[in-house]
């Protein structure tokens, strides 16, 4: 059975699994990053603990605590039963069982939320979303975007892939994006018309391989400058 999400899905991944997604050297974590569709991550909160500069953004922030909340508690039982379906696509070394997955998730999520209203009244949260976003001609060095372009591409047309890119490129001088897989664990069908088109425009683009693989075969991400 495919995995199947109708919509984009509330989940949360920790700094320490952001740093293996995405590479982040020391050196780039001390640049002023966006974390466009970190949703309930709690990427923004480590990082701000240990004095990094970085912004959230995504459309799931116009809700309260209590509301995201709420739509992690509707989801997180598919998730999970999806997830047990299809444990064939996924790679359960670091993360050893579909209940060590659970409660990885849960701990991420639980720190966002604790961190959310705070960062909210700081501007580290901001609403917003793909393919326009709220932010000046390069206001970031760096914008990681992992777990929602490729992932759901099927909810997401070409179209949309292309304008959130170039949106990202907009607001930021290297953009970086993380798994270049589907849901199902296959390569996007978007991955190569989106590499040409870019590089047609003479962007650097390079896809690079990282230290992360959760989803079989989902160990590169997309470096554009
Ligand atoms: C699967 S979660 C990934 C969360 C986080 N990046 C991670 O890897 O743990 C996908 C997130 O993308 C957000 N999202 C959906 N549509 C978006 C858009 N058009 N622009 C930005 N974020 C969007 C969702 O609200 C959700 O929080």
């Amino acid at each position: 059975m495919a995995i199947r999400y109708y919509n984009i899905k509330p989940w949360g991944r920790s700094l320490k699994e952001y740093v293996r997604m995405f590479n982040l050297t020391p050196d780039d974590l001390e640049r002023k990053i966006l974390g466009c569709g970190d949703g309930s991550a709690s990427f923004n909160a480590e990082l701000t603990e240990q004095g990094g500069n970085i912004t959230s953004v995504d459309p799931v922030y116009i809700f309260s605590a209590d509301q995201i909340r709420q739509r992690i508690d509707k989801t997180y039982n598919d998730i999970i039963d999806q997830t047990q379906k299809n444990q064939d696509k996924f790679i359960w070394q670091e993360i050893g069982s579909i209940e060590e997955l659970g409660r990885i998730r849960m701990s991420a999520m639980e720190k966002f939320l604790k961190d959310f209203a705070g960062g909210v009244m700081q501007n580290r949260y901001m609403p917003g979303e793909l393919p326009f976003l709220p932010f000046s001609d390069k206001e970031f060095d760096l914008a990681l975007c992992s777990h929602l372009l490729f992932l759901y591409t099927e909810n997401l047309s070409l179209e949309f892939h292309l304008k959130s890119i170039e949106e990202l490129c907009r607001v930021s001088n290297e953009v970086r994006i993380f798994p270049l897989l589907d849901a199902n664990a296959d390569r996007s069908p978007y991955a190569e018309p989106i590499i040409d088109y870019l590089r047609a425009r003479n962007r650097n683009v390079k896809e690079i391989k990282v230290a992360y693989e959760f989803q079989k075969g989902g160990n590169t991400m997309l470096r554009i400058c």
